[in-house]
C-alpha cells in the first residue's frame, strides 16, 4: 500500500474533530451527567459528525445505491442503521408498501422522520416506523415489525461494520425478519480486503477509527457472513454480488461490496 493510503484515515479523523469536537464539548459541559454514559457520549459525537459528513458519504456512494436500491427494493423495507434516512432518496416509491427505519441513535430520528414525510411515509398512514433499537436486539425488533418473516427487503448500507456480535446479528436479522422464498437483502458495505497488506492496516486502524466513527470496524468480512447466513437462491443469477474496487487496483483501506441475495 502507498503511505498516503495507509494514512488516509487521519484526514477523516481530522475532519470529524473539526466539525464535531466543539459542539460536543459544549454539550458535555452543559450536561456533565453524560460523562457517566460512554455509549451516550459516543452516539452524541457521531450524530454531530454525521450532520456535516453524511451528504459527502451519500454522494460518494450514489451510483452504487442507484444500482442496488432503486431497481430492487420493494414491499416492506427494513433499513438497518438508517442514519438520516438517505436510503429513502433511492427507493422507487411506487413499489414500497412500508418503510421501517432501525436506528438506535435517537439524535438522528428527526432527520429520518422529516425525510420520510417528504416522500409520503408517516406513522399516521401506517406506512412508516422508526425502531430505536440496535440491530442485535432481535427479539424486540421482531415484535415491533409485527412478527417473524414479515420483511420483503432488508437494506443495509454502511451499517454492519458497527453492529455488535456481527455474525450472529446478521444471521438473526436475515433468518428471523426476511420472508422465506423471495425475501431479499440489499447490502452495500465496506469489508475486509483480500490483500494481506491492506488487511493488516485495516486491523491496525480499527481500534482508533472506531472511537471516532461509532464503533466501525474496518476489517469485517461482512459479505461472506451474509452469504454464509442461510441458503440463497442462485438460480439464473437471481442473487449476485458486485465488487467496487475503489481507486487503483483496489488496494485501499475501504473496499466496498454490494449485493442482492434472495432467500430460497
Ligand atoms: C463461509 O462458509 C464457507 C463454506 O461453508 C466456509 O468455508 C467459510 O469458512 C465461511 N466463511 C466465514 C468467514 O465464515
Amino acid at each position: 500500500m502507498k503511505l498516503k493510503d495507509i494514512l488516509s484515515p487521519l484526514l477523516d479523523i481530522r475532519a470529524a474533530l473539526s466539525f464535531a469536537l466543539l459542539p460536543f464539548l459544549i454539550t458535555v459541559i452543559k450536561n456533565p451527567f453524560l460523562l457517566l454514559h460512554p455509549s451516550k457520549l459516543s452516539r452524541l459525537f457521531f450524530s454531530l459528525l454525521w450532520t456535516p459528513f453524511s451528504e459527502g458519504v451519500d454522494s460518494a456512494a450514489r451510483s452504487a445505491k442507484q444500482g442496488l436500491v432503486t431497481p430492487y427494493a420493494y414491499g416492506v423495507v427494513l433499513d438497518i442503521g438508517a442514519g438520516h434516512g438517505h436510503t429513502l432518496d433511492y427507493l422507487d416509491h411506487s413499489r414500497i408498501k412500508r418503510y421501517i427505519a432501525l436506528e438506535p441513535n435517537e439524535h438522528m430520528h428527526s432527520q429520518i422522520s422529516a425525510r420520510a414525510a417528504k416522500y409520503g411515509y408517516t406513522k399516521e398512514k401506517d406506512n412508516f416506523d422508526i425502531i430505536p433499537f440496535g440491530a442485535e436486539e432481535i427479539e424486540r425488533i421482531v415484535m415491533r415489525i409485527g412478527g417473524e418473516h414479515t420483511i420483503d427487503t432488508l437494506a443495509t448500507i454502511m451499517t454492519l461494520c458497527s453492529v455488535p456480535s456481527p455474525q450472529k446479528t446478521i444471521q438473526s436479522l436475515i433468518i428471523r425478519t426476511l420472508k422465506p422464498r423471495g425475501g431479499q437483502i440489499l447490502f452495500y458495505e465496506h469489508v475486509q480486503s483480500d490483500w494481506h497488506d491492506v488487511k493488516y492496516w485495516q486491523s491496525m486502524w480499527t481500534p482508533i477509527w472506531g472511537i471516532f466513527f461509532d464503533g466501525c470496524s474496518m476489517n469485517r468480512p461482512t459479505h461472506i457472513w451474509i452469504r454464509n447466513s442461510t441458503e440463497w437462491n442462485w438460480d439464473e443469477g437471481m442473487s449476485k454480488m458486485w465488487t467496487e474496487e475503489s481507486g487503483e487496483s483496489g488496494r485501499q483501506l475501504f473496499s466496498f461490496r454490494s449485493g442482492r441475495f434472495i432467500r430460497q
